[in-house]
């Protein structure tokens, strides 16, 4: 019989020029924010003095840190977390992508518990504490804005596990598509392909519900309808504000049905070898999307035929269309990007298995070819090298 849970609390705030309202949010849940960047740009581009005036007319104080990189460090986390204690903030806006947001979650954990995160973001124990986070989306995108979840490096061990926690939910997400207008050609299409990526792989999970589903069904139908128009002109304002809102609806799907094998894998090749999160994505969705189809049939079949602009597959759509379809849409986005030209190697390979199948094996369990073996993930590998 159907049974699930759905909790997913996370205020939306969605449209143009929402930004300019954080400062009623913020002051809600504190009295000085942290915002938290990967690297300068946005104080450069005049965004953080726009964000922290925005606050100020609320009442509400701002620092800022941007000494994080993209697929964010665990050692820069701890020293956001030690500016945010002597600076006394006690919110953390997450203003970027993933990277930003997933930090800003880190950091939040990091000043309300103190001492030691690892084991936490290893799933060894519970997260319990946290300050109330804000996260503003500059990307469409990673889903973290919605998501439970924060994926971070420790460069002594190259694991790059993703924490989850109720608490890590940000209390506010602002996703005003204006700030993604500026985004680069190449930055749009990885993350418009993690989108994708998220929607396919919570559509299939095993722990897939009725509102997950629906999640992922709008998701894919807006991305295979608007991605390519993001990426072919970034000032298609339609386009931007559509793929901000697969993001978001991809975000829920992930906050409900987690991932599968190809994020689990795209960690554990990220942990190793510091790629860009959607080319890595790219370059293994076809290779797992052809292991895992027969599995599920007719939710694969749906996935290429939303692609194409179907309500729903016809009789006659082949499990084999679908990989076509994602194919030509990784190539007309550009994203065609093997990983053997991503900086990954053979020798990596068996670093990667064991991190795939090790810290990120949650994520592989709820493959529906799971159990997912060695063998599968070296074969992907292969195929997608
Ligand atoms: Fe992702």
């Amino acid at each position: 019989m159907l049974e699930f849970e759905n909790y997913v609390p996370v205020d939306v705030v969605f449209g143009l020029k929402k930004l300019e309202t954080i400062g009623k949010y913020a002051k809600k849940y504190g009295t000085k924010a942290l915002i938290v960047t990967t690297g300068p740009f946005f104080k450069e581009s005049g965004l953080v003095d726009r964000i922290a005036g925005y606050l100020k007319k609320e009442g509400v104080d701002s620092e800022y840190f941007c000494d994080v990189s993209p697929n964010p460090h665990s050692n820069e986390t701890y020293a956001g977390a030690n500016f945010a204690v002597k600076t006394g903030c006690n919110i953390v806006i997450g203003l970027g992508g993933g990277s930003a947001i997933d930090a800003a979650k880190c950091i939040a954990v990091t000043v309300a518990q103190g001492g030691d995160i690892w084991p936490y973001w290893m799933g060894q124990k519970e997260i319990y504490a946290a300050l109330p986070i804000i996260a503003v989306t500059t990307t469409s995108g990673t889903g973290s804005h919605i998501s439970q979840y924060s994926v971070i490096t420790n460069p002594e061990t190259n694991e790059k596990p993703g924490a989850g926690s109720p608490l890590l939910y940000a209390k506010v997400a602002i996703v005003d598509p204006e700030l993604m207008i500026s985004l680069p050609k190449k930055m749009t299409a990885a993350t418009g392909f993690d989108v994708l990526a998220h929607a396919i792989e919570a559509y299939t999970s095993k722990s897939a519900t009725p509102f997950s589903e629906m999640y992922c069904e709008r998701s894919i139908k807006i991305v295979g309808k608007y991605i390519r128009r993001t990426v072919q002109n970034g000032g298609d304002v339609e386009a931007r504000v559509m793929m901000a809102l697969a993001d978001t609806l991809s975000g829920f799907s992930i906050a409900i049905a987690v991932i599968t094998m190809c994020h689990a894998m795209s960690h554990a090749v990220g942990g190793v070898c510091n790629t860009v999160h959607g080319e890595t994505l790219a370059a293994m969705t076809p290779s797992t999307i052809r292991h895992s189809m027969s599995f599920s049939p007719e939710k694969y079949k749906n996935i290429g035929a939303w692609l194409k602009g179907y309500d729903k597959a016809p009789a006659d759509w082949k499990l084999e269309q679908t990989v076509e379809a994602v194919e030509e849409l990784i190539k007309d986005i550009g994203m065609d990007i093997p990983l053997s030209q991503q900086g990954v190697k053979r020798s990596d390979f068996d670093e990667i298995i064991k991190g795939t199948i090790g810290y990120m094996g949650g994520g592989c369990d709820l493959d529906p070819a799971a159990p997912i073996s060695a063998d599968v993930v070296r074969k992907v590998l292969e195929e997608s090298f």
